[in-house]
């Protein structure tokens, strides 16, 4: 499969949509961040139907990174600012594209990121395809790819129809986490880890990205999707392909994607019987909701990965807004020892060992394990704990990574057509035929029908918490 690794730097940054919501709450940010860094090279130019002024756009920009926190310097905005054009039109006319080709001007290899809903990435790629603006440039888009198997399939041939394959950058910003890395580094870079790491030793895996946020102002967006579409059959799949590839020989991008598919395609299709949907009191109230909702808010799943490494492993993922906290890890959960005859009370660890790498809000490594201690008279449950992030300050958040990835042309950490398809195919049984959804107050848990998933497997373990 062709891969979108030419490694040719963009000349030009041309964002469909700069004048919206994502823009408003990341990429102005994260362009700010990458110009501090010093990592922008190129003009950038706004395109929106939105009829504003660059002198808008630009104020615009600045209300946008201070509302996220961040401190503004004026000699670093200015230099932001400055790369900025904007150009005004309506996506369906091909006066857009002309005008977008106008404001290129001899660019040879332009990055078209489209953060705009995706029923229109059709209509771009062919307006900029018809006025021969794509070049040698690419084309970044948002996820959702698709709603199901079926429109993902459309839409990627809609988008090949201007676009090969290798000029197709899909974000799904989880691959831009450096936790992901993190998580993929350990395993490999440990020769005490990788031998056990796998159904010989695991007994099951937890995967848990737990939202304590409600879907505040984007029922409208949310309604139509809900939990296994906006992030089981992306993020979390992402996570679950990290915890169960194989190590990539080699850092191309092609090397890496291979492995990836090669989890997904390991997969059997997701069993209805082993699904719990939830929804969150409250979440009918939600403005932009339908007040007869079956949207799930909170999802619970088991998956089976049916190879040498994983066969017989279940893998259990749970996602949901209004729980308890913000957390998400990848959490082994190894057998248990036999009894053990040497000790005078016949100890078995009350939980069997684990390994959690947790990606939010802090990423870091516990290993959890059962040890005798001078200070105690029995054994017990001891928890090693290692935080990456505890110093040297904030990394790049997933944005600035994809972004300056895509500029600089490296593809490894955008998603390929191949695990898209296998993606929906996992899921699709889930979405024809999902069990009734169930209400669980804010602030828990989710339905205890989810504890039901796991009775025979330890039940769900508490998250690994920040101190
Ligand atoms: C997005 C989803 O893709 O990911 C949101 O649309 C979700 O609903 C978000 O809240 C979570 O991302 P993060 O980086 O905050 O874990």
């Amino acid at each position: 499969m062709a891969e979108a690794n030419d490694q040719t730097p963009g000349d030009v940054l041309v964002i469909f949509g700069l004048t919206g919501d994502l823009a408003k709450v990341m990429t102005f940010r994260s362009l700010y961040r990458l110009e501090s860094r010093g990592i922008l090279s190129t003009p950038i130019v706004g395109v929106a139907v939105d009829d504003w002024s660059l002198d808008k756009l630009r104020d615009h920009a600045r209300a946008c990174i201070e509302h996220t926190g961040e401190q503004v310097d004026d000699e670093i905005f200015a230099r932001f600012a400055n790369r900025l054009s904007y150009v005004s039109g309506d996506f369906n006319d091909p006066q857009t594209y002309a005008k977008v080709k106008d404001a290129i001007g001899e660019a040879t290899t332009p990055v078209y990121y489209l953060e705009i809903p995706p029923f229109l990435f059709g209509t771009v790629v062919s307006g900029l395809g018809e006025a021969e603006a794509i070049r040698d440039g690419r084309v970044v888009v948002e996820k959702p790819f698709g709603h199901d198997l079926a429109s993902a399939r459309a839409l990627n041939d809609q988008l090949h129809e201007h676009l090969p394959e290798g000029k197709l950058l899909r974000i799904d910003h989880f691959l831009g986490k450096m936790g992901l890395e993190e998580l993929l580094y350990l395993r490999f870079a440990n020769t005490m880890l990788e031998p056990v790491w796998n159904r010989n030793y695991v007994k099951a895996v937890q995967i848990t990205m737990a939202e304590n946020l409600d879907v505040a102002d984007r029922g409208h967006f949310y309604d139509p999707v809900g939990a296994l579409r906006d992030v089981v059959v992306n993020h979390m799949l992402q996570l679950l392909a990290a915890a169960a590839m194989e190590a990539p020989p080699s850092q191309d991008a092609k090397t890496l994607k291979d492995h990836q598919y090669a989890v997904f395609a390991a997969m059997r299709p997701g069993n209805p019987k082993h699904y719990v949907r939830g929804q969150y009191q409250g979440y009918r109230d939600v403005a932009g909701v339908s007040p007869d909702s079956e949207t799930e808010t909170f999802a619970a799943v088991r998956f089976e990965v049916d190879n040498w490494r994983w066969a017989g492993v279940p893998f259990f993922l749970r996602t949901g807004k209004c729980l308890p906290v913000k957390q998400t890890e990848v959490r082994l959960v190894f057998r248990k020892p036999p009894k053990l005859g040497f000790t005078d009370h016949q100890h078995r660890p009350e939980e069997p060992g684990q390994i959690v790498v947790r990606l939010d809000p802090m990423t870091g490594v516990r290993m959890r394990v059962d040890a005798k201690r001078a200070d105690k008279k029995k054994p017990a449950l001891i928890d090693l704990d290692m935080t990456f992030a505890e110093e040297g300050g904030e990394g790049p958040t997933p944005y600035e990574v994809l972004l300056s990835d895509a500029l600089a042309g490296r593809s490894q950490r955008f998603t390929r057509q191949d695990a898209v398809m296998e993606q929906w195919r996992i899921v699709q049984p889930l979405l024809d035929d999902p069990p009734p959804v169930i209400e669980y107050p804010p602030g828990t848990w989710g339905p205890a029908a989810a504890d039901e998933l796991v009775k025979h497997h330890g039940g769900w373990h508490a998250p690994w918490l920040p101190a």
